[in-house]
């Protein structure tokens, strides 16, 4: 059984999609859900999953990255996980913290990347006119959003389209995509996922 680490910086619906899907014949479990902010809301519900919570607010390092990963890393090894879900992680990971972890760590990003890397995705895609519009999951590298793509959802941009309807009609096809490309990857299959 593969034990998956889960970051989070926020309402941690990823997380919960992800933590639902780990069960039967499934290959992986949660072992533990970390946050960078005491306050996100995706902690209480990783308590009503019964997952093991543990935080390491970035904001108590003073931009100090190293010791912020440094201790990143302790609170992770302490749960021995073999791959690591970045879901709504909300912190730039540095070359020597992803290359711990490479070929273990991914990341769902709401873009059809190699389109839109970093923030403001939904509005980028607004303001460029794209007719479609989606997520990916992928692999971490050092290089931010970046990486060997495991899996993407595509949905079509209608008129009338806000950043707001974009994120909330998205959000339900990262939850079909995160916990498809995680069980592949779980047996070790990289081939990617297309949704629809
Ligand atoms: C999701 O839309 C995810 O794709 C995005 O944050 C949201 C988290 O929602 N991630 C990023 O923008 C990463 N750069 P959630 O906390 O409800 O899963």
């Amino acid at each position: 059984m593969k034990r998956v680490a889960i970051l989070i910086s926020g309402g941690g619906s990823n997380m919960v999609a992800l933590a639902q899907s780990m069960i039967g014949d499934h290959p992986a479990r949660p072992v533990v859900v970390v946050s960078n902010d005491p306050d996100a809301g995706g902690l209480a519900k990783a308590e009503q999953l019964g997952i093991p919570r543990e935080v390491v607010d970035h904001r108590e390092f003073h931009k100090d990255r190293n010791a912020f990963e440094g201790v990143l890393h302790q609170t992770l090894e302490h749960h021995a996980p073999d791959i690591i879900c970045l879901a709504g992680f909300m912190r730039i990971l540095t070359g020597a913290f992803t290359s711990r972890y490479e070929g273990r760590m991914l990341n769902i990003h709401p873009s059809l990347l190699p389109k839109y890397k970093g923030l403001h995705t939904h509005a980028r895609a607004l303001e460029n006119g794209d007719a479609d519009h989606g997520c990916t999951v992928h692999e971490v590298t050092a290089a931010l959003d970046d990486g060997p793509i495991l899996g993407q959802a595509r949905m079509a941009v209608k008129a009338g389209d806000t950043p707001d309807t974009l994120a909330a009609r998205l959000l339900p096809l990262e939850h079909a995509l995160y916990p498809a490309v995680l069980r592949r990857y779980a047996r070790g299959d990289r081939t990617p996922v297309k949704l629809p």
